[in-house]
């Protein structure tokens, strides 16, 4: 009896570890996504074992992002500076006395997130009478929403256009640029701004530079930054996105594909392979992820202690950014270096030849 006892418990232990758990994305999921984004994430899974960082600005991500920003990123009265702005502050003077003709200007905001970080910077330059409108792009309609009431409440003034765009598979549409009455190409100069280091949580920024020097025309600039130098090198301290806002992304994640919290862990650290830190959900079991909606259906098997890539920062030193600026067409013409060593702000245009 007691033998019996045994070996049933022997069976049945070791049919649970073996038994596949099943994670089926909720509605949510489906509601957010279109067909062509859930086939991107189903091949991002299958072929890398990734679940963009783009994505996860969508739906409720939107607020988990500007949430973030409230809290860890803007000023306040404790907290005085922020890099990026500084940064911008700095290279005000540069890029305006570089408009072509000391014309008005067109601001693209690529991954514009809450618009709050140009606010300062088309302040002054609207006071210079300079600022043609302002356009704001991003894969997340949330936060383009969001994008909108800030931009219009703080410029009541200055056209405000906005459109869905992925970076990572397209240029910047040419419509954008037509002008409502005569629908001709406005062909005044551009400054596109692709903030928040941004570049680095790309898979692929060598596309992505292609994809902006393809929207650029020769009066134009593109202004993005990225962290480097001293940052460039994992010390295994998890701070700021890394830690604030992967936390906010790895809960929704984990509930919006049907991972439960106790089959997986939240691990951070530096991955050779694409040279950058990344935040990997780990699973302690393995797991069959079910998509079957939209017409799709498709079964992932990922295997206990397999890793899903969530969020991945790349960093940059100077010679790789000035290889990866030539093979896209793009010509680095003025940079600046935070006090601290940390930011890059990268000013470009379209290279000559
Ligand atoms: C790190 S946040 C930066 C937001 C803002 N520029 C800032 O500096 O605060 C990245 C922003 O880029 C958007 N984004 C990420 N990948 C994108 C892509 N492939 N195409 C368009 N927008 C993207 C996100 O939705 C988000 O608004």
């Amino acid at each position: 009896m007691a033998q019996n006892f045994h070996s049933n418990f022997q069976l049945s232990s070791d049919m649970s570890t073996a038994i596949n758990r099943t994670a089926k994305p909720s509605s949510e999921f489906y509601s957010i996504f279109s067909e062509e984004e859930v086939l991107g994430i189903i091949h991002a899974l299958e072929v890398r074992r990734e679940i963009p960082l783009k994505y996860s600005y969508k739906g409720r991500g939107a607020k988990i992002w500007d949430d973030f920003y409230r809290k860890y990123v803007i000023p306040t009265w404790y907290r005085t500076s922020n890099v990026e702005i500084d940064l911008l502050k700095e290279n005000f003077n540069y890029l305006n006395d570089n408009i072509q003709g000391g014309k008005k200007v067109n601001i693209v905001d690529v991954g514009a997130g809450n618009s709050y970080p140009v606010k300062n910077f088309i302040q002054r330059l609207n006071k210079l009478g300079k600022v043609n409108k302002y356009i704001a792009l991003d894969i997340s309609e949330e936060l383009l929403n969001l994008s909108k009431n800030n931009f219009t409440k703080w410029f009541p003034l200055v056209e405000f256009i906005s459109s869905t765009i992925d970076i990572e598979n397209s240029c910047v549409p040419r419509k954008l640029f037509q002008n409502k009455a005569s629908l001709e190409i406005d062909d005044t100069a551009k400054i596109f701004f692709h903030l928040g280091v941004t570049i680095g949580n790309h898979q692929n920024r060598e596309k992505v530079l292609k994809n902006f020097r393809d929207s650029m025309g020769k009066n134009d600039f593109l202004v993005f930054t990225n962290e480097t130098g001293i940052n460039s090198k994992w010390d295994g301290n998890v701070r700021g996105g890394c830690k604030y806002h992967v936390e906010e992304i790895y809960g929704w994640v984990k509930s919006k594909i049907g991972i439960k919290s106790e089959d997986c862990e939240l691990v951070r650290k530096y991955d050779l392979k694409t040279d950058s830190i990344v935040a990997n959900m780990k699973l302690h079991h393995s797991y069959t992820l079910n998509f079957s909606r939209m017409g799709i259906d498709k079964k992932i098997e990922i295997s206990e202690g397999e890793e899903i890539t969530i969020w991945r920062h790349h960093k940059y030193e100077i010679p790789k950014l000035l290889q990866e600026l030539e093979c896209s067409g793009l010509q680095l013409i003025h940079y600046n270096i935070n006090k601290y060593k940390s930011h890059i702000m990268v000013i470009c245009k379209v290279a000559s030849s």
